[in-house]
């Protein structure tokens, strides 16, 4: 029979129990299922709720079972629906019937949210850790290739060159901000919501504080029906991973064009590149690809949760149930991804000759000689037009803005100097960006620096 079945005459039918369970994912939980158990039941016994034996026997028993399942001998069943029904009927079995008494005061309606927010918490620790991780390999390629000029593009077209590192460090910051998305995620699952019961609260002399300290939560819910209605907290870690998965999938894309043959910026390492079955000259970016492709899921969740909250009304509804695979999938995809990329960044080639060939010639200094007329007191507007008469010119001629004399310059404006020619180079051009979080080089030394301290400091930390 049933945990539940009281009041039916009939047995579930099969295809019910088997459309109806979560046990095949939410075993997962059985940690924080079973730490929350035990904080339920030391509660209990304080208020006086269970006496000391019972509570006692309930708590052995839990413990029995935390290391049959660790040991994989426990075994699950559609039959008993979800861990917490798995974990208190084996406790009845192990114990006789004093384990019913673990479920007083209790629902699983805001046991199962009790689980949640511990494993969202414990989970964040992880991706944070996994963050600083891919960070780091990130910093330590840009410091490897500090002076490496690459075109700098808009609309994927040269623009403007830049320094290597810098475009590498532009990722760190998006980094950074995931991290604090994460830890606001993080901030709001820290909230204790067992002790809503069902949804309206328990007839118990309960103490959700001591709880609370017991698991480790910061604060609590202040209202049962948000309690176990909530999940916010799940939204937040969807859309933390959602927008970091698509950070991570814009430098996948970059890595997999600089790996073409066109580019040739790059060479992923053997160990992080594959072959084709058929074509045997081939090497092909199979981890970018995916990394650029798991984002689609990781989106994916994050709408589909949203959808399953979008009109439900209050409290626990068995929608909710929807939340466990959207979160552990997403899980699981954001720590893989970040695991297999930093291994991919800490080991990838820069050819850094092929990177300052393709800056040079491109045009990609015109706005710097545009900047001289304007420095010389011409509006910006018709520097910008002198110059680029001077690229159609040098266009029509087939020839580069390096190739121009410098009677060919004071024909477009009386106002080019003989300096204006020095203007024109790859590396005067980064060299002049020294503008706060520009490109040129004190300006990426001074950020990398920056970085390397913030990822010092946390490494002290801990964190
Ligand atoms: N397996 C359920 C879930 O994940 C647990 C809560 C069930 N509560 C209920 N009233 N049916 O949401």
């Amino acid at each position: 029979m049933k945990l539940w079945g009281g009041r039916f005459r009939k047995e579930t039918a099969a295809e019910v129990d088997d459309f109806n369970a979560s046990i095949g994912f939410d075993q997962r939980l059985w940690e924080e299922d079973i730490a929350g158990s035990l904080a339920h039941v030391k509660m209990l016994a304080q208020v006086g709720v269970l006496t000391a034996e019972e509570a006692a026997a309930i708590t052995r028993g839990l413990e029995e079972i935390r290391a049959e399942i660790k040991s994989g001998a426990f075994t699950f069943s559609p039959e008993y629906e979800d861990i917490h029904m798995h974990i208190e009927h084996r406790l009845i079995e192990k114990i006789g019937p004093v384990g019913g008494k673990v479920h007083t005061a209790r629902s699983r309606n805001d046991q199962v949210a009790l689980d949640t927010h511990l494993w969202v918490k414990r989970r964040v620790d992880t991706v944070l850790a996994l963050i600083t991780d891919f960070q780091s390999a990130l910093v330590a390629k840009a410091r490897q290739h500090q002076a490496a000029v690459i075109p700098g593009y808009t609309h994927l077209q040269h623009a403007q060159p830049i320094l290597f590192a810098h475009h590498l460090l532009a990722y760190f910051e998006m980094l950074e901000r995931d991290r604090a998305r994460f830890l606001g995620c993080r901030e709001r699952a820290d909230l204790l919501p067992l002790g809503a019961g069902a949804l309206a609260g328990t007839t118990f002399p309960i103490d959700r504080e001591l709880v609370a300290r017991e698991l480790g939560f910061k604060a609590l819910y202040e209202n049962s029906l948000d309690a176990v209605s909530d999940r916010d907290y799940i939204v937040e870690f969807l859309a933390a991973s959602a927008l970091l998965m698509v950070h991570l999938s814009r430098l996948a894309e970059e890595l997999v064009l600089w790996s073409s043959r066109e580019f040739g910026f790059i060479e992923l390492d053997d160990a992080y590149s594959t072959g084709s079955s058929i074509m045997p000259q081939k090497k092909n970016p199979d981890v970018p690809e995916l990394v650029r492709g798991k984002t689609g899921r990781v989106v994916g969740h994050l709408t589909a949760l949203l959808t399953v909250l979008k009109g439900l009304p209050l409290a626990y509804n068995k929608d909710l149930q929807e939340d466990k695979e959207a979160l552990f999938d997403s899980a699981d995809t954001v720590c893989a991804v970040l695991r297999v990329f930093t291994g991919l960044i800490a080991a990838l080639k820069v050819n850094e000759e092929r990177m300052l060939a393709a800056a040079r010639g491109d045009f990609s200094t015109a706005t710097d000689l545009a900047d001289y007329l304007a420095r010389r007191g011409l509006p910006f507007r018709e520097a910008h037009a002198v110059v680029g008469r001077l690229v159609q010119q040098c266009l029509a001629a087939g020839k580069t803005l390096e190739d121009l004399t410098l009677e060919e310059l004071q024909a477009a404006s009386p106002l080019f100097g003989p300096d204006a020619m020095a203007a024109l180079t790859v590396e005067a051009s980064v060299a002049a960006r020294t503008s706060r979080g520009g490109t040129a080089p004190a300006q990426v030394a001074a950020a990398l620096a920056r970085a390397e301290e913030f990822l010092a400091a946390r490494r002290r930390d801990g964190k």
